[in-house]
């Protein structure tokens, strides 16, 4: 697959066969996550590869997030307890990878390590789409980020930068359509 075609037709799965992935691909994945361009080439990127009873666990809290924004259960239309059953079962996908980056006093640096690791989160996406995987780039869960921090053991000087399950794809969304296709309010050329 070509690496445009893979931008454009990547989606975000919220729907997993519950199969194993193999380490092997795992591994894959993670390296091209690696291979990221990064802020003062310090690679600032750490990742988890979370199975079994934590990532339940991810699924139970990120569950409580949402059901909590909600109106009480008689009162939820069903794309509300579909997104629901999504955030409790995170689609039902065998690994949930955590991405983690240095925080840092200096909101400069802050940034700049927050922004190599979404580099590295996108190159992760993309490579689990090559892979014949699926993913979902997720913040949502971060709403109780210190809870997660404790559940996964993240020491104090890290934060989350984001989560994805990871897994055979049950079922793929449509696209999406681009709120300004022919990129005429998004783009601005300065000569
Ligand atoms: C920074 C960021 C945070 C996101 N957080 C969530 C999330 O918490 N839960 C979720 O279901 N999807 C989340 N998404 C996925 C978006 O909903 C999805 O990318 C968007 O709807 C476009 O769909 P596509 O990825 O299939 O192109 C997030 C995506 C990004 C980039």
């Amino acid at each position: 697959m070509d690496l445009i075609t893979a931008i454009m037709s990547r989606r975000s799965c919220r729907k997993y066969k519950p199969d194993e992935v193999p380490r092997d691909k795992i591994e894959r994945i993670l390296q091209a996550a690696n291979w990221a361009p990064s802020g003062r080439n310090w690679q600032q990127w750490e990742f988890l590869v979370v199975t079994g009873e934590k990532r339940e666990k991810i699924g139970k809290l990120y569950g409580e997030i949402v059901a909590e924004r909600w109106p009480e259960p008689q009162a939820r239309t069903s794309e509300q307890r579909i997104f629901l059953h999504w955030a409790e079962t995170l689609g039902d996908a065998p690994v949930v990878i955590v991405a983690l980056t240095r925080t840092d006093a200096d909101p400069n640096t802050r940034k700049m390590n927050l922004e190599s690791t979404a580099a590295a989160f996108q190159n992760l996406l993309l490579a689990a789409y090559a892979e014949g995987l699926g993913t979902c780039w997720m913040t949502g869960p971060l709403r109780r980020e210190e809870e997660l921090k404790k559940l996964l053991e993240v020491a104090e000087d890290r934060e989350i930068v984001a989560l994805t399950p990871l897994g055979y794809p049950l079922e793929w969304p449509s696209p999406p359509p681009r709120l300004d296709s022919d990129l005429s309010q998004k783009v601005r050329w300065i000569k």
